[in-house]
Formats: C-alpha cells, sequence, structure tokens
C-alpha cells in the first residue's frame, strides 16, 4: 500500500474546522431519508446491539437508538466533537473515540453495523471490511452506503466536473479516499461471505444551494489549495463551480450513493 502523509482529518476535513459541522449537516439532511428507509427495511428488533461506524454528526446513531429502545448503539468516530456539542443523549446510545483501521470489537458482537461515506476513506478497506463482519452476531446485518464519482465525472458542465474530479484526485492522494471502490459494493460484500446480499442505489442533484450543492461546495472550498495545485485547476473554475452551486438556474447530478447489506449466516 502506498505510504501515505495523512488520515481522515488530520487535516482533511478535521471536525473542528470552521465549517465542519455545516459540511456534514448537509450530507446527512441530504443522505438521512434513504438511510432510514433502508434500515427500515430490514427485520430491526427492539433489543438489537447496533454499532455506528464513522458517525459524523451521529443524525443514524440517534435514529438507530429510538428504533432500538430495548437494545444498544455503541457510534464511534475519531473525533467525537461534532456529536458532542449537540447535548442530545439517550440511555441506550454511546459515543465511543475508536479507530476503525486500528481499534477492534470482540467477535459476534452486534446485530446491525451500519457506515456511511466512510469506507472509500479507509485506504485498508478491504481488510476493514473482514475485521467488521467478524464483529457481526450470527444473523447480524451489515449495510454500507458509499459514494460513488461517475455521476460527477460524466458531467456536462466543465468546471463542475473539472473541480469534482480534482476533489478525488487531492482526497487519494492526501488520506487515501477511492470513490470508484463502492461501484462494486454489492461483489465486495459477498466476497466476505455474507448472505443475503442485496443493493440499492439513490442519486442527488445539486444546484439552488440544495444540501448536496451546500456539503460540495463547502467540500470544494475547504480543498480549494489542494484543488489549485492541480494542473488545469483555477481559482475562476472554483469560484465559478461555486457560484453555479448556489445558483436556482443550475442543475447537475451530485454523487451517487452506492448501498448494499448482507446477513451473516444465522447460527
Ligand atoms: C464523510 S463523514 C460521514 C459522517 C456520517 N457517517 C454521515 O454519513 O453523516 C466520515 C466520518 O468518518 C469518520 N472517520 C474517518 N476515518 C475514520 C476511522 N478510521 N475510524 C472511525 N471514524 C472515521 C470521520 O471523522 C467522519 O466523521
Amino acid at each position: 500500500m502506498t505510504q501515505l502523509a495523512e488520515r481522515y482529518g488530520d487535516r482533511v476535513f478535521n471536525h473542528a474546522a470552521l465549517t465542519e459541522d455545516e459540511r456534514l449537516s448537509a450530507l446527512a439532511q441530504e443522505l438521512d431519508p434513504a438511510s432510514f428507509r433502508r434500515l427500515g427495511s430490514l427485520p430491526l428488533e427492539s433489543g438489537w446491539r447496533c454499532l455506528e461506524l464513522g458517525a459524523g454528526t451521529g443524525t443514524v446513531a440517534r435514529w438507530l437508538a429510538d428504533r432500538c429502545p430495548d437494545g444498544r448503539v455503541t457510534a464511534t468516530d475519531l473525533d467525537l466533537q461534532l456529536v458532542q456539542s449537540r447535548h442530545e443523549e439517550r440511555a441506550n446510545l454511546s459515543w465511543l473515540h475508536h479507530d476503525l483501521t486500528r481499534d477492534d470489537f470482540p467477535p459476534a458482537s452486534f446485530d446491525l453495523i451500519h457506515a456511511r461515506y466512510l469506507f472509500c476513506h479507509l485506504p485498508s478497506r478491504e481488510y476493514d471490511l473482514e475485521r467488521v463482519v467478524s464483529w457481526l452476531a450470527p444473523g447480524g446485518w451489515l449495510i454500507l452506503e458509499e459514494p460513488a464519482l461517475f455521476p460527477i465525472e460524466s458531467a456536462p458542465d466543465r468546471a463542475y466536473r473539472e473541480t469534482g474530479m480534482g476533489v478525488f484526485t487531492a482526497l487519494a492522494a492526501s488520506i487515501g479516499t477511492d470513490c470508484r471502490w463502492p461501484r462494486g459494493l454489492h461483489d465486495h460484500l459477498k466476497r466476505t461471505g455474507l448472505g443475503e446480499v442485496d443493493m440499492d442505489i439513490a442519486h442527488s442533484v445539486v444546484g439552488a444551494d440544495r444540501p448536496m450543492s451546500r456539503f460540495w461546495r463547502l467540500t470544494l472550498d475547504q480543498l480549494a489549495p489542494a484543488l489549485c495545485a492541480i494542473d488545469g485547476i483555477t481559482l475562476a473554475m472554483l469560484d465559478e463551480t461555486d457560484a453555479k452551486l448556489r445558483d436556482p438556474g443550475f442543475r447537475e447530478l451530485g454523487m451517487a450513493t452506492i448501498a448494499a447489506w448482507g446477513q451473516k449466516t444465522p447460527a
């Protein structure tokens, strides 16, 4: 594996950055409805032990805690400041400082494990996926939801497309992000030996300062110095894209979200 200079949050997307709460809140606003629908279509039981990995602002963890009142939800992240600033506690929800690439859980600890927009950022994602599957109890479910870049790669608008693809290039170079990997998410889950594997996709539309537009504008803004260091991307292109993403008349596809889920063989 290529040696990377930093990991998620060291500099890129640090939770203390001025706009990181707003950026991740916009992402949650865009993605939560489909996540709740997918999770709600699993045979959730009120006593389930759930694990939410890379919880961000914690919206999914709180939803799971409400749906599993007799169980427990453990929500992890490298940095818990965005959840701690919200002061919304539930008795069956605990927040844990945990680095998925380094820290473990005992085998067979959870009935449901969910992660969203996380594995694309993990350089050791295949190895981590195997470990996460080992944390599932017999009959337990894993559901991953990850961003795919192909709608941006094929965007007709040049400034939007080139600055957007620059985001993936900059993140690959700094923290090892790969937003092509999620295209094969269904097969990645199958290879782990899970059964009942299935998948789903949701597209997003940007323009008119919708939640995905806001998320993408703030992403471009935080990465601006790295983007301007890429051949062919200029500050003028970033300004043009920023204006388009706020424009009520502009429409383009944002990232797609590929979801896949599967079940560990019941006992
Ligand atoms: C793009 S955000 C997504 C947040 C949340 N899952 C959502 O969809 O709203 C990725 C989150 O994963 C966390 N993260 C990144 N690498 C991690 C790791 N190795 N272990 C645990 N959390 C990690 C980040 O701190 C951040 O909160």
